[in-house]
Order: structure tokens, then sequence, then C-alpha cells
């Protein structure tokens, strides 16, 4: 019983769940990993991780090596395996609506709980609208053998990408929604060493579970709006949101983080999370409740619309048959996802004005290509750059930071370029001979 007590398996193996697989194993459990997508499997079981995570390949590698680590395809090993299965699929927003599809959930629900003949757990970690976990455990204990024996818990998951080593293996506070004394006691097992480091550990109802990852995302979102809209206003008033974020950020009840203001948030996760949780409100009648998130997703669009007008501003008032060139695809640095990514939306909008629009970005090359055949693309920051009348910065990576203005004034046309991310010291770049412009600043 001790043994098959630090078994587990962990359902889905995109960025959630693959991180997570290898962060259980690394702490020292037994782990299975489940994903449908055999290429995926593939790529995990020879020690390849098939996105862009630092630090994730090392830990990957290491537990394939000492054998804690496994990945499969086949739920009935997975069910034979483990006792407590963590749920990590996506749920992306339909195609049809702003709501979330929880298709993906339902599908792991139904294919695992059919298998679960013994007294086992589930534990969710999706993103899931409110009232999604009780409607799972209702269908769960319907479909599993095992029958009330089968518990399912909500443990929302708040790693960032780019950091979801750091973020698995040292969480700023645990969640689990459960009303099971036994789904506690697994969860307080399964997260002793975080434990042990005194990080807050809090047991919620299932419906709080679920609300406090969407609440905390509308959070950060609106955050990030709040400061953009700063932008909007200094922009018209000649002030200089950059000077007015740091005065605001010193007083402690208001902070630093998640104000940096510039082209806004995209990603896999706030701009969906916002939308689906306005789509759940208005489930649930009380829509004016977070009305106000769509002047955040109004303001967040607003920036990319914003940063296109400063560049043809910049070039004359038309794009039609200019060159432009675009640094940065992901949708932050440090990944390669460019899922709702401002800066592949801002690229793509010029180019469908007319420019020839070539984007170079560190990591996320490969992904933008598949997607965005309208563009071209380039290896290299000055290869972006050769020839262009404006050079749009819309990615913050480290080497867009520490770009020196002269090697790259060598290869464009003209030293014009729109900092989309308020990365770069403008009153450098202006001695250095260049044309700058920012969002928010004069
Ligand atoms: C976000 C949350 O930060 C995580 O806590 C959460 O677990 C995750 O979503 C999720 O739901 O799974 P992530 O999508 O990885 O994480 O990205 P963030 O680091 O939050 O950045 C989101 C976007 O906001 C990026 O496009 C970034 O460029 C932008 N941003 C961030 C700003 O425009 N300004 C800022 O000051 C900060």
């Amino acid at each position: 019983v001790a043994e098959s007590r630090s078994r587990i398996s962990v359902i889905g193996t995109g960025y959630l769940g693959a991180t997570h697989a290898a962060c259980m194993a690394e702490l020292g459990f037994e782990v299975l990993g489940l994903d449908v997508d055999p290429t995926k499997i593939e790529s995990l079981s020879a020690g390849r991780v098939p996105f862009y995570e630092p630090g994730l390949e090392e830990v990957l590698t290491r537990n394939l090596a000492n054998g804690r680590l496994r990945f499969t395809s086949d739920y009935t090993e997975v069910a034979e395996f483990a006792d407590v299965h963590f749920l990590c699929v996506g749920t992306p927003q339909r195609a049809d609506s702003n709501a979330a599809d929880l298709s993906y959930v339902e599908a792991a629900v139904d294919s695992l709980a059919p298998l679960l003949d013994h007294p086992s757990i589930i534990i969710g970690k999706s993103t899931v609208p409110v009232g999604t976990a009780e409607r799972l455990a209702k269908r769960i204990a319907e479909l599993a053998p095992a029958g009330a024996d089968v518990e399912l818990g909500w443990s929302p998951e708040f790693l960032r990408e780019g950091f979801g080593v750091e973020d698995t293996l040292h969480p700023n506070r645990i969640v689990i929604g459960t009303d099971s004394p036994r789904v506690e006691a697994a969860m307080r097992r399964l997260c002793a060493p975080q434990l042990d480091e005194g990080i807050p550990f809090l047991v919620t109802d299932l419906a709080t579970a679920e609300l406090v990852k969407v609440s905390a995302n509308a959070f950060l979102a609106t955050k990030i709006s709040f400061i953009n809209a700063m932008a909007e206003v200094s922009e018209a008033a000649g002030a200089d949101v950059i000077k007015l974020a740091e005065a605001l950020s010193y007083d402690d009840r208001i902070g630093g983080k998640f104000l940096g203001p510039g082209l806004g948030f995209g990603g896999g996760c706030l701009p969906k999370d916002i939308r689906a949780f306005m789509a759940r409100a208005d489930e649930l009648g009380v829509e004016p409740a977070l009305s106000f998130l769509r002047e955040v997703d109004a303001i967040n669009q607003r920036r990319r619309a914003r940063t296109v007008d400063i560049a043809r501003g910049l070039i004359g008032g038309s794009f039609a048959g200019r060159t432009v060139g675009v640094l940065g695809a992901a949708f932050k640095p440090n990944s390669d996802d460019i899922r709702d990514s401002p800066a592949l939306d801002v690229a793509s909008t010029i180019a469908s004005l007319g420019a020839v629009v070539t984007v170079y970005d560190p990591e996320a090359l490969e992904r933008a290509q598949r997607e965005h055949p309208d563009l071209r693309y380039a290896h290299s920051m000055l290869e972006a750059a050769r020839d262009a009348e404006v050079v749009l910065l819309l990615t913050e990576w480290a080497e867009f930071r520490d770009a020196d203005p002269d090697e790259l004034a060598k290869v464009v046309a003209e030293p014009r370029i729109v900092d989309g991310r308020n990365a770069l010291d403008p009153q450098y770049w202006r001695s250095r001979g260049w044309t700058y412009r920012a969002l928010g600043r004069p």
C-alpha cells in the first residue's frame, strides 16, 4: 500500500501536464503521464519537450533515466498504475462562442472513470468554468465501477509559461477544493515538500477552488489593462506612462508587478479565461458583475490597433508596398507559445494592409510559420530588419532588449523603431539617430 501511494498519473501532457508530471517525479513520486496524442508521448518518452520551457528538459530526462517517470497513451495502464490521477488537459476557447471548450476534460473523465474499479482520487488542475467540477463528480460516480469510492477534488494551477518548473516546485499557494477528508489527506501527502516549505495550503469547496483560478487571471488581466488605459491617457496628455507606473509601484498596496504598459496580454490563458469567465457569469445570471472585463478586453485589443497606427504614421500613412521588420512572435519572452499572440496579430494586420513583413523570434519561428503563412520569416534579428522602413519590437526577448542600435541601423532602410513593449531606452536610441516611438510615452 505504501508503495502504491506514491504513484500518480497525469492526464494530458501539454504545458501544464508535462511540467506537472516531470516535477512530481522530481519530488520523488512515481509518475505515469498520459496523452491521447502519440507524437507527444513519443517525444516526451525520448526526453524531448515538445515546446520551449527553460529547465524542463533536464528534469524530464533525469526522471526518465531514474525510472520514476514514464508516458503512455493507454488509459487501462493508467487506471491500474495509480490511485491518484491529475487532470491536466486543455480548456481552450470554443470556436463558436466565448465559453470554454470542455470537450477534452469530458473525454478524459469518460475514458478514465469506467476503468476505476478500486478506490481512487481524481484531482482536476485544468482551468474550468465554476460549476464544472460538481458536474464531473456526478458523472464520475455514475461511470466508475468503484462508484462513490472514486472522489474528485479541484486544485487549480497557477504556473506561468517560462517559469513552469519553478512555479510547480515552489508555488505561492496551493488550493484544493474538496469536502472529502480522504482527498484532502492525499493532497497533503502529495504536497508534503511544499508544506514543509511553509507554502500556504487552502482547503475550499469545489466552486471556490475553480473561481480562485479564473479570478486570479481576471485580476492580472485587469491590472495590465489598467496601466494600458493610463498609457492611452498619457498619449493624449503628453505624459509618460513608464514614470507613472514606477511612481504607482512604490505604493505597496498597488505593487509594480503586472503593471508593465505596452502591447498588452495574449497567450493561451488570460484572454480566453476572461472571456469564458464573462460567459459563465452570464449563465449564472450575474453578467453585470463582470461587465468591466469587457472593457479590460477592449483596452487590450486597442493597444494592438494603436501599435499599427504608430508604425503607419512613422512611414507616412500607408503600408502599401512598404518593408517592415518585426522582432518577436511569441506572446511573451521565454516561450514559443503563439496562441493569441499580440505580436503576430499586429504583424498580420500590417501585412494585410499591404506591407511585406519579415518576422524573427528566437524560439517561436516554427510555430509562427505554420500558422501565419502571410508573413515572411528570418533567422536573425538583423535579417528581419534588413531594408526595413520601420522596425517593430513586439516581444521583449532579452536579445532585443540588448540590441545594438548602431548594428541595426546599418541594415535598415530608415532607422525608425516602434517599441511595443517599452523594452528599450528611448534616450539612448534617439541619441544613436533613431526615430523612436513607444506606447504611452512622448
Ligand atoms: C498566466 C498567469 O500569469 C499564470 O499565473 C496562470 O497560471 C496562467 O496564465 C494560466 O492560466 O495557466 P501566462 O499565460 O504564462 O500565465 O503568461 P503571463 O506571464 O501571465 O503573461 C500574460 C501576458 O501578459 C503576456 O502576453 C505578457 O506579455 C503580458 N503582460 C504581462 C503585460 O503586457 N504586461 C505585464 O506587466 C505583464
